[in-house]
């Protein structure tokens, strides 16, 4: 007879913290002993309206009482509605709709291939993506993923992935060639640590790209939706990639990715080409509808400007207190990295917070992730950055 404890019974997969959530109100969360936690890594940079956010709430309840699926055989409102919203306020021509953020990169890397076959160009294969990078854990965004965490033990791998240096402009020069059929690039990684793009990389992956017929991808899974201020991570980095990816924070916390392509891309998929029985489901897609028109009702663009350039100054100003354990504080408006100094030990310092009543994350090798529901006020950023400050000093 099985006799494990409801929790003994789920695959020892993911590293979780000895609590059990119950529920959220902003930027908190509910244990079930009733203690409350103030969130700075939501949901891992989803939950950009915090958490039970009424507006989501409503939407989704509406929609629940209406219509939850019905498949992409027939057309939905929500998700055509969704698509019109994304590509009017990117620039770019069409949207595919899926359930995750991986999903979005199998999405991008198929397309890309695709695109070149249809054109003729049977022999354009190659994925290059960059060094550090994390694009997602089914097969092909792992193929395109470079840490080696995510890879052992899963190979082999096939033929037709590269990888080129983050940042090296020089290096990406020999690296875009004309069998690429894309370059796929996270504007800021995140899982490897907090490491944002220098823009002249990018703005060089632009033209390289150009010059060799390549497409260019920009993964917005973590980085983009708002966390670094405008809507589209390229936006701050002012490079209009062909392809953006996109999931985590779209509907605030229901399951949804999507793809956008430029119009020059969207032919890559007719119909046949690829799908999902879920994507862009009307629940997760009026999810997303109104976390936009929230997002436009609040300006949520001018507070990440405000709360993130705060956060920066007062993580600059605990640096200078505290050099000996904290070696760099690195990022783009809320999703910040602080990069720990040995014997200071980001896991540990996350565990001792979490017993002060502070939610934090992670990230690559000794890195403190920020990543707060955008609507995380200065005064919440006071007390967490008072008990980090409490924790290095204890
Ligand atoms: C940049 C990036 N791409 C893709 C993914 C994968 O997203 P998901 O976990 O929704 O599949 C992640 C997840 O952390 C990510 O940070």
């Amino acid at each position: 007879m099985i006799t494990h404890t409801a929790h003994d019974a789920l695959l020892p997969n993911y590293a979780r913290a000895p609590i059990t959530i119950v529920a959220g109100e902003g930027c908190e969360l509910i244990d079930d002993t009733g203690r409350r936690y103030l969130d700075l890594i939501a949901g891992i940079s989803v939950c950009a309206l915090g958490h039970a956010h009424p507006a989501i709430t409503r939407a989704v309840s509406e929609q629940a009482a209406k219509l939850v699926h019905a498949s992409n055989l027939f057309f939905h409102e929500p998700s055509g509605e969704l698509a019109r919203e994304l590509t009017r306020r990117s620039g770019l021509h069409r949207a595919f709709f899926c359930n995750s953020g991986t999903e979005a990169n199998e999405a991008a890397i198929k397309l890309a291939r695709k695109r070149a076959f249809r054109n003729g160009q049977t022999e354009r294969n190659v994925i290059v993506s960059c060094s550090g990078s994390f694009h997602g854990r089914t097969f092909g965004a792992l193929c395109a993923t470079a840490n080696a965490a995510y890879r052992e033990g899963f190979g082999p791998f096939p033929d037709g992935f590269a990888f080129t240096p983050f940042n090296d402009i020089e290096a990406l020069a020999s690296a875009l060639h004309d069998r690429v059929a894309a370059f796929i690039v996270e504007p800021v990684q995140g899982e490897s640590g907090v490491h944002p793009a220098d823009p002249a990389f990018l703005a060089k992956a632009r033209e390289l790209c150009d010059e060799h017929g390549a497409l260019l991808i920009f993964d917005e899974v973590q980085c983009g939706m708002g966390r670094l201020g405008p809507l589209f991570a390229f936006q701050h980095f002012g490079v209009v990639p062909d392809i953006v990816t996109m999931a985590k924070a779209l509907a605030n916390g229901l399951p949804i990715g999507a793809m956008l392509v430029s119009e020059t891309a969207s032919n890559g998929f007719l119909p046949g080409d690829h799908g999902s029985t879920f994507g862009g489901s009307p629940l997760s897609a009026a999810a997303a509808l109104a976390h936009l028109h929230e997002r436009d009702r609040i300006d949520l663009e001018q507070h990440v400007k405000k709360s993130s350039a705060y956060l920066k100054q007062r993580l600059h100003a605990l640096a200078e207190r505290h050099l000996e354990a904290i070696a760099e504080v690195r990022g783009i408006g809320l999703l910040q990295g602080v990069a720990l100094r040995h014997p200071f030990d980001a896991a540990s310092i996350v565990a001792a917070l979490r017993n002060r009543g502070i939610l934090l994350g992670t990230a690559g090798a000794n890195t403190l992730r920020f990543a707060p529901p955008l609507i995380i006020s200065e005064s919440q950023l006071d007390d967490a950055l008072t008990a980090l400050e409490v924790t290095l000093s204890a």
